[in-house]
């Protein structure tokens, strides 16, 4: 069971105990207990005796509003040890160290933290910090194996500069990644590893036209629900890539790779590059339709005859979504592909309509009406399988919408099925 299932569908009533080791990144969790306050949660930090050589308990206790312990022999008429975890709806260990994982693995007690982990039955996230080879090591690996098995989420690092000059998988999340995933997970469960090793290709964001060069024709995508797409992929095992058009600023999802492009030629070359070896392709992006016929080479002046900008000539931009459905019907690619359709008005009709224009396999159908959608963080519609399937997508998160979109995608051969819409 979720905590959407017990708890309505809102983690902002929450209690959530952030968990804090000994790691360089632990100054990151002062931002993750921030996050979770905002959200009205009442968060309870545990650090492990290692984690206050970094951070002052004074500041855990200050920005949580609650006390700090690291040992089980604290307030122990409370009996702190076993109340800390039946009291939490969610655990977060951040930063996660090498060290900690495996006592957790290993089913250890001997402090506030680990005593907590073992009692929880709560969703538990972990978001490791460490340099590359700590990672690499095959005793962290068998750790973080062992911990996802039994339904702990495990996230995946980063991949950047760690602490020195060294750069590699290891860093962790940035602190609003983490709060979302974990986020996330409570609303929808433990993570799954269903798309392990698979290579997932996203567009995201909307393209730009350029009229001259200072003027463009753009829209109001902000790459969001793309990149949350690419953040639980990620977190799937899947190694992504987003070609990326005009996005907000957004972070790089867990080891993925990001292409910049403005037009929707680039766009489609970036895509049609890619598209053979993925297994999975996800056009989320908002491609401009049209573009202007000529692209002027100096900036156009007002009240000048010929550079008449009161009238922008426009020619059809190529459909993305279509030529790669070419590449899958020629036998270039074999990979599962996903359309979006934003409508404003008889979204299931027209979202129907498109699938079975385009040839996709799966297509997103957003209700766009009223501004709704772009630039937010929610998002909600149907998805459409071209076997005649239509399943509900309730307002949620663009990751939690996500989640539903690659569970649609696993229950097609995208990837291993772990589990289906709900
Ligand atoms: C300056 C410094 C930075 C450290 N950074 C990390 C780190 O990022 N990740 C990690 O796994 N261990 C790191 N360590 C090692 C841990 O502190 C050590 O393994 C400790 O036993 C962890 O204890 P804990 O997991 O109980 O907090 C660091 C140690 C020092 C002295």
């Amino acid at each position: 069971m979720t905590l959407s299932e017990t708890k309505g569908d809102t983690t902002a009533e929450y209690s959530v105990v952030v968990g804090v080791s000994g790691g360089i990144a632990a100054y990151k969790a002062c931002h993750v207990v921030r996050d979770f306050k905002e959200q009205g949660c009442d968060v309870r930090v545990v650090p492990t005796p290692n984690a206050l050589e970094f951070v002052g308990a004074a500041t855990f206790e200050a920005l949580s509003g609650n006390p700090v312990d690291t040992g089980v022999f604290t307030r122990v008429d409370e009996v702190q040890h076993v109340r800390v975890g039946q009291e939490a709806d969610l655990v977060v260990i951040a930063p996660a160290t090498a060290d900690v994982m495996a006592r957790i693995a290993a089913g250890r007690a001997d402090d506030l933290l680990t005593a907590t982990v073992l009692v929880a039955t709560c969703p538990v996230v972990v978001a490791p910090a460490m340099h590359t080879e700590m990672w690499n090591n095959p005793a962290t690996q068998a750790n973080v194996a062992t911990l996802r098995s039994r339904g702990i989420t495990v996230l995946e690092p980063a991949h950047g500069r760690l602490t020195g000059k060294d750069s590699g998988p290891g860093r962790m999340l940035e602190p609003a990644q983490i709060a979302d995933l974990a986020r996330t997970v409570a609303e929808t469960g433990a993570f799954g590893r269903g798309l392990e090793g698979k290579r997932v290709l996203i567009s995201a964001g909307g393209t730009q036209e350029n009229i001259d060069p200072v003027r463009y024709i753009g829209n109001r995508s902000s790459g969001r629900q793309g990149f949350a797409l690419g953040e639980v992929a990620a977190q799937r095992g899947a190694k992504v890539t987003i070609v990326a058009g005009a996005v907000d600023e957004l972070e790089t999802p867990a080891g993925a790779e990001i292409v910049r492009v403005r037009s929707a030629r680039e766009m489609q070359d970036a895509m049609l590059e890619r598209v053979g070896d993925a297994d999975v392709v996800i056009m989320a992006a908002a491609v401009a339709d049209y573009r202007p016929e000529h692209e002027a080479d100096s900036k156009l002046k007002k009240g000048i005859a010929d550079d008449d900008l009161s009238t922008v000539r426009l020619v059809e931009n190529p459909d993305i979504l279509k030529s790669i459905v070419e590449k899958r019907d020629a036998g270039e690619t074999d990979a599962v592909i996903v359309g979006f359709a934003a409508e404003t008005d008889k979204p299931l009709e027209y979202g129907r309509a498109k699938l079975e224009r385009k040839g996709a396999d799966l297509l997103m159908v957003n209700s766009v009406a009223g501004g709704k959608v772009f630039g937010e963080a929610r998002n909600q519609g149907w998805i459409l399988g071209a076997d005649g399937s239509t399943v509900e997508v309730e307002d949620g998160s663009k990751q939690v919408v996500a989640v539903r979109i690659l569970d649609a995608v696993e229950a097609l051969g995208g990837g291993e099925v772990v589990s289906l819409p709900s």
